[in-house]
């Protein structure tokens, strides 16, 4: 079964596209047009950064631009993604309205200036971006080039008004509603901290509290909600005129201020930005791994197919260093995208601006404007590699393991003054853990801390400290009724709320499940490393050394060194009908691997194609058809056994047992039926 999450049935090729910016030579939006077909740009993200030129006054709106580049972009056979502009506010708006300028942590407010520099609870700024919205969709919302609604660009950041702490205190009795329950949750006694009125409370602030955990996830949680709730503002005014139009919001890698599992289920179809750092000293393939777990993290989240909504075509300009993406490197990295769900490629930018900080960021179209560049001419080729993947739109891969990631234990776990204090290095545990599988072409979904198991083989839920009762019941159903769990050091230390569970960790049944009780903790300095003994080889533990008991579990790896050798540093429990694998330390990877592939093998879980240097295979299936996507991410030909038939999508060769993978390419393949 496919799942349309636009109503387009091609896979979308364009990106951000700034007419607005070549408003004095319109000759410009002709030229587009012409590059526009000769690049096989089939859609453009419009009006992102717009909102000044829409409404140049209070009240007096001007869309002729985006009525002539709509049309222009219909009759050129285009697809449109409009953008409500609330981005970036006008400057009379912030002249006139100074409540809709950001305060920061420190309580000091804005200035005009850049984007995002707006406080989301201002009642003023929703009106007025609800009024403009209103304006776009009725003018808009049944133009035949517009197939969905991108909402504002990459909601981030906090805003600690005098209006924010007023929300912020509303929100809190709403969830506890008496201070006691409050006073007690925050553990408010420590340092005589306690409430005596919800007037009491502030934000988090260097200025005052920082270290008092509860607040901040609560904060963290509000920011979330308070994100959410605009976006709900935003969706309501464009989708009253025609509800069919799908909302989405360009989500971002590596951004952690807001719980995005929960942003997800107030959007149509989710979509994210994603520039990497390809060409980096460790490495393509390390890379390509990383992102390829973001790619599967944003699919997860509604478990349907994703937009690729920004992407550099060449190089960005605000990295430290900026480098040309390869050769061939723009097609396999896009089409990495579509492997792992998404159906789009979507760039950053379409011209590069004449001013301003952007104007040396990478685009379709350079300030030499013509069609002859190396970038210009890759672009063209892959929208020809595109148009032949019609049949993609919709299919999904499919997982039988997955890995839990949860925003909220990230934000739980950054925030706990303990273990290595300043980085816990979840993410990166995770992106490691994630590589294992990812050699292996396995194909992986990555969820929430409480979501449903029950479509799972194998779940792996590494440092997963914030542990609710749901978690908790989830993982033991999970493993009862036959599931393989894997999970590592810091499990279930606290609650939803940050509060250490009593009576040893893994907190509750976890204990149980896992047959085992994990004492204490050693955290060692980063040159530091612990010998460990597993089938009889000798691996490395690092940051992280739990001392843990065997209550039940059978010991498969102990340490070999320090005062804790001889003890448990992994075991396996089995429990119902599944069995739970517990990881006590941080190895440098060769004991992790181990075990993964020791899991795999119990489970039967093979992966497409066997393990092979620098390459990804991957799979999309609409429950028929099989779509194999074969990247080689090294900078050498190779060549990786599959097993059967295929056609190639693009050149229509016939591929069989094994394919050809000249470097930096990807190879899309339909497996003949069976
Ligand atoms: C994104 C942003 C774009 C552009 C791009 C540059 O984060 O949404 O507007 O700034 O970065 O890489």
């Amino acid at each position: 079964m496919k799942k349309y999450v636009t109503s387009a049935r091609n896979i979308l090729h364009g990106g951000d596209y700034n007419p607005e910016q070549w408003r004095d030579t319109p000759e410009v939006w002709e030229e587009d047009m012409r590059l526009m077909r000769l690049a096989g740009i089939n859609e453009a993200t419009v009006g992102v950064f717009s909102w000044a030129v829409l409404e140049p006054e209070e009240g007096k709106f001007d869309f002729s631009f985006l009525d002539t580049v709509l049309d222009k972009i219909a009759a050129n056979g285009g697809k449109v993604i409009l953008a409500t502009p609330s981005g970036a506010r006008p400057r009379w708006l912030a002249e006139k309205y100074p409540e809709v300028l950001r305060t920061e942590k420190n309580r000091e407010k804005n200035i005009f200036g850049e984007r995002h520099n707006h406080c989301l609870t201002s009642p003023i700024y929703r009106e007025k971006v609800r009024i403009m919205d209103e304006a776009l969709a009725k003018r808009y919302a049944h133009h035949p080039a517009v197939i969905a609604w991108h909402l504002s660009n990459e909601l981030n950041g906090e805003c600690h008004c005098a209006l924010c702490q007023r929300a912020f205190r509303q929100w809190l009795q709403n969830k506890y509603g008496t201070l006691e329950k409050l006073n007690f949750t925050w553990w408010t006694s420590f340092w005589s901290h306690n409430y005596t009125s919800w007037e009491q409370i502030e934000s988090p602030s260097p200025r005052g509290d920082m270290g008092v955990h509860g607040l901040n996830l609560d904060w963290y949680r509000f920011c979330t909600d308070q994100t959410i709730s605009f976006i709900e503002t935003e969706k309501q005014a464009v989708q009253q005129y025609n509800p069919d139009i799908p909302v989405t919001t360009n989500l971002m890698r590596g951004y952690f201020g807001l719980n995005y599992y929960k942003i997800a289920e107030h959007l149509d179809f989710v979509s994210w930005d994603s520039y990497p750092d390809w060409g980096a000293p460790w490495g393509n393939y390390h890379e390509a791994s990383s992102i390829a777990f973001d790619h599967d993290t944003f699919r997860s989240m509604k478990k349907q197919p994703f937009f690729l909504m920004e992407s550099t075509p060449s190089l960005v300009n605000w990295k430290s260093f900026n480098k040309l993406k390869r050769p061939g490197q723009n097609a396999l990295v896009s089409l990495q995208a579509v492997a792992h769900g998404s159906d789009s490629v979507q760039y950053f930018q379409w011209r590069k601006g004449r001013g301003s900080s952007e104007k040396f960021h990478g685009a379709v179209v350079d300030h030499y404007g013509k069609e002859d560049t190396r970038v210009f001419r890759e672009v063209a080729a892959l929208g020809k590699t595109l148009a032949c993947l019609d049949e993609i739109v919709g299919t999904m891969p499919e997982a039988k393991v997955a890995m839990i990631y949860d925003y909220e234990n990230n934000f739980a776990l950054a925030d706990a003054q303990a273990f290595a204090r300043h980085d816990k290095k979840y993410y990166l545990t995770e992106n490691l853990i994630y590589k294992h599988l990812f050699e292996r072409n396995v194909a992986v979904d990555v969820l929430p801390r409480e979501a449903d198991l029950s479509d799972y083989a194998v779940v792996i839920a590494p440092m997963l400290y914030l542990c609710s009762q749901t978690t908790i019941d989830r993982f033991t159903d999970f493993v009862a009724n036959g599931g393989t769990l894997l999970a590592t050091y810091m499990l279930g230390m606290t609650d939803e709320n940050d509060l250490c569970h009593l009576g040893g960790f893994p907190g509750g049944k976890l204990k149980e499940v896992f047959g085992i009780w994990n004492e204490e903790i050693d955290s060692l300095y980063p040159e530091e490393r612990v010998s460990v003994s597993y089938g009889g080889k000798t691996y490395e533990a690092m940051d992280y050394c739990e001392r843990i008991h065997a209550q039940g579990a059978e010991v498969l790896a102990t340490y070999a060194s320090e005062f804790y050798a001889g003890e448990p540093a992994v075991t396996c429990n089995a429990y119902g009908k599944g069995k739970a694998y517990y990881v006590a330390c941080r190895d440098t990877g060769e004991l992790m691997d181990a075990l993964i592939g020791r899991i795999l093998a119990e489970k039967h879980i093979v992966g497409y194609a066997p393990k092979t240097e620098n390459v990804s295979v991957s799979m999309r299936t609409d429950g028929e058809n099989e779509y194999y996507f074969c990247e080689n991410h090294g900078d050498t030909a190779t060549a990786c056994s599959l097993v059967g038939s295929f056609t190639d999508m693009e050149t229509g060769e016939r591929v069989i047992n094994e394919v050809s993978l000249p470097p930096l390419t990807c190879r899309i393949l339909k497996k003949d039926a069976s």
